[in-house]
């Protein structure tokens, strides 16, 4: 699909108010915009909340050239230095201070590309600053925080409601300009669901909205995609990842989900280990009923099916 389909980039916010960010975020932005310019910067925060498109937005609203590089793309130490010191070492057409977004920062590498983005962030200072955007601040090296101001992304409890509520505002004005019918208690429950992973919000509204309405079947829907994701972690015995699914998807009945798995076992494990995990399930769902902690108990069926089971 070309990307201008794409929810996510067609209704990618143009400006700083127009992102639905915490109260002091916000401010702190608009004072950069007010300032006129910008300290380099940090920006860390969880997947989705708009970290790339603030950092565009600032940029946009200040009226700098600015380039993008992605840091999980093009992590070589060879290519950035090219492509920085092209674009850093050339004067700006407007005469202003220029920018580049270095985004997903934290994928380059600590023990070359970071030391060496050090240096550059000093030899150009003078006509040239950097936003970084990362998921995982303290996988950026300390040299290169100590450069930047950091700014967190993570939204603070208390303002929670407020912001779900606001992007509830910005995700109905969306379907309605796109014509899409919708019950709205099922929008407010995805986006319960994702947040505060806005991208993840609206990826899951599109794709769903092909079939016309979005209803109710969008809970069921995700929830079939959820299985395959978890499935897909525990093929690759990725714990963490299984564990976080844990978390994410036990506001869901817990019985339902053995059953669910009781049923995708035949999708997705090989006929020979079927009946040693329905044994484990067996158990594991009889324990559910006494357990004190369902994340526990569930985890540590998931862990056995995963060390058990063989995936196709
Ligand atoms: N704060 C927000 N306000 C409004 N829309 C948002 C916001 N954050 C994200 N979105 C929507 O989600 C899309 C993706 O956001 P963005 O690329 O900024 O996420 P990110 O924080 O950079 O995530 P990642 O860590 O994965 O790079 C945006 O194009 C926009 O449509
Ligand atoms: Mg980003």
């Amino acid at each position: 699909m070309n990307d201008t389909f794409l929810w996510v980039e067609l209704y990618r916010p143009k400006n700083v108010d127009s992102c639905v960010l915490p109260n002091v975020l916000k401010n702190t932005l608009n004072d950069f915009v007010c300032e006129g310019q910008l300290p380099n910067l940090i920006f860390s925060g969880a997947p989705g909340v708009g970290k790339t498109t603030a950092a565009k937005a600032l940029l946009e609203e200040l009226g700098n050239t600015y380039m993008m590089i992605n840091g999980s793309e093009e992590s070589g130490i060879d290519v950035l230095r090219t492509k920085i010191k092209n674009f850093a070492s050339t004067v700006s057409l407007h005469g202003g201070r220029k920018y580049i977004i270095l985004d997903e920062a934290d994928y380059l590498n600590p023990q070359s590309t970071q030391p060496a983005l050090r240096g550059f962030i000093e030899e150009f200072y003078k006509n040239c600053g950097f936003i970084l955007t990362c998921n995982y601040k303290n996988r950026i090296i300390p040299a290169l925080q100590s450069r930047c101001s950091v700014i967190d992304f993570n939204i603070p409890a208390k303002e929670k409601q407020k912001l779900a509520a606001e992007f509830m505002d910005r995700t109905i004005s969306i379907l309605d300009e796109c014509k899409v019918n919708y019950d709205k208690r099922v929008v407010a429950e995805v986006i319960n669901k994702f947040f505060p992973d806005w991208r993840r919000v609206l990826n899951e509204l599109q794709r769903y909205s092909v079939s016309g309405t979005i209803d109710a079947g969008i809970l069921v829907d995700i929830a079939e995609v959820n299985i395959k994701e978890l499935i897909h972690c525990m093929k690759n015995k990725e714990f963490t990842n299984v564990r976080k699914w844990v978390v994410d998807n036990l506001d869901n009945d817990s019985t339902k989900l053995f059953r669910r798995l009781y049923d995708s076992l035949y999708d997705y494990v090989d006929g020979s280990s079927i009946p040693h995990l329905v044994v484990i399930l067996g158990e594991y769902q009889y324990k559910s009923a006494f357990v004190s902690d369902q994340e526990i108990n569930m985890l540590a069926c998931l862990t056995e099916i995963m060390a058990r089971g063989k995936f196709k």
